[in-house]
């Protein structure tokens, strides 16, 4: 069964469930700052997963272009890609558990034709720190599942310690079967949206198993262990929750968000062991072994970053909104990717001039008919990329010199790594990744610091070459960025602390703030959060900076709009009025003023809607 028909399968099975085919949307996220790419299917649907109404109806599914950064890493085991397509469908407050979990089995065992032998389970084990009990509801459900076709499905706890106990379905807890768009409870921003899940995994057989790999290896094998027999196809997640200040609340809908990588279930579907061979992947690597003098499984890290990168590339360069390689933000990984993918070229010793666009070209051939925008935008997306690989070709060679002359470290430092990087356009993990493979370490702790005081510098620099100007122009700009951040504090005070920020922009005239919720503000809500802000400027409030690991800021609750792109460490700006009150706590990286007195007056100069679910609203200082 080719992927082709997979995709359709499911699109029909879910369509004669009652729900409309919604298209893919765009890797890059609408007015949305929590993540910088669209990571799953549900991204596009938050607004309506908590209760705004979807105009094609409470039944929906899709195949949506999903990219995540996290799986960089882990690209090189034969099954993590950064970019992949998930099949996904949901329930917004209408279906729940036994609905979804019947038709998801079904769909699997008759449709793709999966043996029931082979599927096992994984459910929720509940947290009372957080108030949300074991997902005994799913268990029962899989029992009567699994008992239809004869198999008494047992359930166990802890499986990690004592292996598969004989067991079908596993307890698992909230670092497995907990779902949002930034993972475990505990690293989900306020106002973000989760819940427990339940996920189907494929028993590849024992014959399979690298278990010495595994970070189980002392351990016998159970269905996280990451060996690779069992495999993760299917994830029914049951959004109920929504994250407060104080704590987890119930959403006024219960949901089903379903996900399922179309490239796992055609790898099974086919009778593969890798993802990279799988139909949406073997014409590429066959590309590669075409010019390079290696095969595939001589080299299978090299060539599967070489394929993964290129083709996620090549769907965020041909995106509806393309992204190019640059320095910042999505464009900063477009230009990992390409560098990555260039230098696995080198380990592969494909020689000669630029040669990923003809791998890109692959990329194309193969989704140009489910996905029309990158084959209208072939051209721009190869010549593109073939300019930042030449761009990367042309200090490759130096970086490398200059890397040898750290043979003797242990540790490459910070300032090695800047330097690297500045020079000679290293992204952080290509030295990273140099280094490991002479099993040096890299302190990247004290490269982010570095690069933050770079930031410094050139700001501080282009401050004083431009008195008059450009100074004043920053100096405004900066009173804006912290009045912004009294806007938003005021807004979560006077709207709920739903509110999240969702985009901003500022100019030397105005700043202008986007944000999730519902419905237009009423004049007295607008004029009680002007009110708040400049009684905050009053008070003369301090703004102070601090830098802590992210995950200590993430579990102290601060907030956080572009997690994502986050270092390990991140500043914290806290906004702290004379007793000690805080009155607004972000990560962000600044520059802010000293005191907000330095701000003037504050005006609200328009409020309206800016996209569904979304409000954006404009303001001045006086
Ligand atoms: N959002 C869930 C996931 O990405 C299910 O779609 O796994």
């Amino acid at each position: 069964m080719d992927s082709k028909e997979i995709r359709k399968k499911y699109l029909e099975f879910y369509r004669e469930k009652g729900h409309a085919v919604i298209p893919s949307s765009s890797l890059i996220p609408e007015k949305d700052s929590t993540l910088l790419f669209v990571n799953s299917g549900m991204f596009p649907l938050v607004p309506y997963l908590m209760g705004e109404t979807h105009p094609e109806g409470k039944r929906l599914c899709n195949a949506q272009k999903c990219f995540r950064t996290d799986d960089i890493e882990e690209v090189g085991d034969m099954r993590h890609t950064t970019f992949f397509e998930m099949l996904g469908n949901w329930s917004l407050g209408d279906y729940f558990k036994k609905e979804q979990l019947n038709w998801i089995f079904q769909f699997l065992t008759e449709k793709v034709g999966l043996s029931p032998e082979r599927l096992y389970v994984t459910v929720y084990r509940g947290n009372p720190e957080i108030g949300v009990e074991k997902d005994s509801e799913s268990v029962e459900i899989w029992k009567g599942i699994f008992g239809k076709e004869g198999i008494e499905a047992k359930d166990v706890d802890f499986a990690e310690r004592n292996g598969m106990q004989e067991g079908r379905i596993f307890y698992y807890p909230d670092g497995e079967n907990w779902w949002s768009r930034t993972g475990s409870p505990d690293k989900m921003p306020i106002g973000e949206i989760g819940g427990p899940d339940s996920e189907v995994f494929y028993d590849m057989g024992e014959d399979l198993r690298r278990h010495e790999n595994s970070p189980w290896k002392d351990s016998p094998c159970h269905i996280n262990c990451d060996c690779g027999r069992f495999i993760e196809i299917a994830n029914s997640v049951f959004i109920e929750f929504v994250k407060k200040e104080d704590g987890f609340h119930k959403l006024p809908q219960k949901n089903v968000d379903f996900g399922g990588g179309l490239e796992r279930l055609a790898m099974i579907a086919q009778g593969k062991e890798s993802v990279f061979e799988c139909d949406l992947f073997l014409p590429i690597i066959r590309k590669i072994e075409q010019i390079s003098s290696y095969k595939y499984r001589q080299k299978i890290r090299s060539f599967e970053v070489i394929a993964d990168h290129v083709k996620a590339a090549t769907f965020i360069i041909g995106d509806e909104k393309g992204v190019l390689p640059s320095n910042k933000g999505q464009g900063y990984f477009v230009r990992r990717l390409i560098r990555r993918a260039a230098r696995h070229g080198k380990q592969l010793e494909i020689a000669g001039g630029s040669w990923l666009s003809k791998v890109a070209k692959e990329v194309v051939e193969i989704y140009g008919e489910a996905y029309p925008e990158i084959k209208k935008n072939s051209s721009f997306v190869c010549e593109s990329i073939e300019k930042e690989e030449t761009l990367f070709y042309k200090t490759l060679e130096k970086g490398l010199k200059e890397f040898e002359k750290l043979k003797k470290e242990k540790v490459i430092t910070g300032q090695a790594a800047a330097f690297l990087y500045q020079t000679y356009g290293f992204p952080i993990e290509l030295t990273e990744e140099l280094a490991d493979e002479r099993g040096q370490a890299v302190d990247k702790k004290a490269f982010y610091r570095e690069m933050e005081k770079h930031k410094d510098l050139s700001r501080e620099l282009s401050a004083g070459v431009f008195k008059s100007g450009l100074a004043d122009k920053e100096e405004k700009t900066v009173k804006f960025h912290t009045a912004t951040h009294l806007l938003l504090a005021a807004l979560r005070q006077v709207l709920g602390e739903s509110v999240i920020q969702k985009g901003s922009n500022i100019t030397s005239e105005r700043l202008r703030f986007d944000f999730s919720y519902d419905r237009k503000l009423t004049k007295e809500e607008i004029e009680e959060v002007e009110k708040m802000v400049n009684k905050a400027i009053k008070k003369d409030m301090k703004v102070e900076k601090k830098e802590m690991p992210l995950k200590e800021a993430m579990d102290s609750g601060v907030l956080a709009s572009f997690e994502e792109k986050y270092p390990s460490r991140v500043l914290v700006y806290s906004i702290t009025d004379r007793k000690g009150n805080v009155f607004s706590n972000e990560i962000c990286s600044g520059p802010h003023v000293g005191k907000t007195s330095e701000l003037g007056a504050f005006k609200i100069t328009k409020e309206e809607a800016s996209s569904s679910g979304v409000r954006r609203i404009k303001a001045v200082l006086n």
